[in-house]
């Protein structure tokens, strides 16, 4: 017993040694609870009927988060009676693994947005974003409408896709090829309403295991 409080002795009689001790043990219990949390990162696979992005829709995307849509609208339910009640199936991460940035985020000035698609007609979003007081009177959304003159470039749109396609998005060659024609004549407000239209249309979770539990 005596050496080992001898030990213990040389540890706790000086500062400097426990502190580099005390980091060390830190760390190491740091790690035991982070690395298992990058591991489950990468087991998120895609819920069934989720797709990347098509060329508009990801050109879209991309004005969504340019504009700054996300700084009043979230796109997460939460798992919430009143939520899914309102909204929609609560928000599953197998859904945004095409979402680069994700776009969950929890500022709501605005409704979330995550199964807004379908719920109006492409004519209302476009009056809706030209200017919110026209089918919302009490609306604080501010109006976009240099959207509505605003083309896509479309070589912008192919670089994005083989990037993502890099970080393991499967778009083909094909479909990139085919990202001009698709985007032909298509403004900004086109991409950012065919977005809009596919939000939790496109990605609903479909899994067996989750479909009960949204009322719709
Ligand atoms: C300053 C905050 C703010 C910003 C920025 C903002 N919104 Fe809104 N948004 C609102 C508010 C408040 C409402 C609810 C009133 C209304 O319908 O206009 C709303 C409603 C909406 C709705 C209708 C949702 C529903 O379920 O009824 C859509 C769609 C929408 N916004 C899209 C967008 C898009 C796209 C952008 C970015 C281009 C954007 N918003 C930027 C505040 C904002």
């Amino acid at each position: 017993m005596a050496g080992g409080y001898k030990y213990f002795e040389a540890i706790e009689k000086h500062a400097g040694k426990l502190g580099i001790l005390i980091a060390i043990m830190v760390s190491l219990g740091g790690l035991a609870e982070i690395t298992p949390l990058f591991m489950e990162a990468h087991k998120v696979h895609p819920a069934e009927g989720v797709k990347p992005y098509d060329p508009l829709r990801l050109a879209g995307k991309d004005i969504y988060v340019r504009e700054g849509c996300y700084l009043c609208h979230s796109q997460m339910i939460r798992a919430l009676r009143f939520e899914t009640q309102r909204y929609g199936h609560y928000s599953v991460a197998s859904e945004s693994v095409y979402d680069r940035p994700f776009q969950w985020g929890s500022k709501r000035t605005g409704p979330d947005l995550a199964r807004v698609g379908g719920k109006y007609s492409d004519t209302w979003q476009r009056l809706h974003l030209m200017d919110p007081r026209a089918v919302a009177p009490d609306s604080n959304m501010p109006a976009f409408p240099w959207l509505a003159r605003e083309t896509i470039d479309a070589a912008d749109i192919q670089a994005r896709m083989r990037t993502l396609r890099r970080l393991g998005d499967p778009y083909s060659d094909a479909e990139i090829a085919a990202a001009p024609e698709a985007l032909k004549g298509k403004t900004a407000m086109d991409a950012l309403i065919a977005y809009l239209q596919g939000l939790g249309v496109d990605n609903e979770p479909h899994a067996p295991a989750t479909a009960q539990a949204g009322a719709r």
